[in-house]
């Protein structure tokens, strides 16, 4: 009896313990997470004025994607590929004085800019494309391909 009741008490226990270190476990996982959270980005010095204007043209550029998006969903791919082609594409460069700003770039930085710019007006040419064959996937992944250059710009460098 004894036994039988040691032996239950140890099995009870080890469910528990096993129990106990899941969420003891998943504690430490999200602390880890949050200790992941470190700031690695590489730090870039703009002349203050140089600052506000791509700080400005940022939110014109998220504007840009939601606008996008939007012509999209109801079906105006010209108005999708005019909005990408003029405020993220290449024809944005000029209007962005994208010339002036890249000066004080690192390389890296200035190849995802590049990037940015190349993918939108290929997403510009593919959302035509959706006009005529119906089929929006090419656009989609030009779309993503362009926000990816959002996110690794942003992952990888900050103003100072
Ligand atoms: C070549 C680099 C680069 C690319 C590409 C880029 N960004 Fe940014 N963006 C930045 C930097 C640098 C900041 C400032 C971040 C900081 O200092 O914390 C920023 C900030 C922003 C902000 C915040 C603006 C504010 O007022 O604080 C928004 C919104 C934004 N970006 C949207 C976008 C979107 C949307 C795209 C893609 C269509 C994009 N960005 C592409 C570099 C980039």
């Amino acid at each position: 009896m004894t036994n039988i009741k040691i032996i239950i008490s140890v099995i009870l226990l080890s469910i528990f313990g096993y129990a106990l270190a899941q969420s003891g476990g998943g504690m430490n996982h999200a602390q880890h997470h949050s200790a992941q959270t470190t700031d690695n980005r590489v730090a870039v010095d703009f002349p203050p004025a140089m600052r506000e204007h791509i700080l400005t043209n940022m939110r014109d550029h998220l504007l840009a994607i939601s606008q996008i998006q939007e012509a999209m969903g109801k079906g105006n791919y010209d108005k999708a590929s005019k909005i990408a082609e003029d405020r993220l594409g290449m024809t944005s460069l000029k209007l962005h004085g994208a010339y002036e700003s890249s000066k004080y770039m690192p390389q890296g930085m200035k190849d995802i800019g590049t990037t940015l710019h190349k993918s939108a007006s290929q997403f510009a040419i593919e959302v035509q494309n959706s006009a005529v064959t119906g089929d929006l996937k090419p656009a989609l992944l030009a779309l993503s391909k362009t926000t990816n250059a959002c996110v690794a710009c942003h992952a990888g460098y900050k103003l100072k």
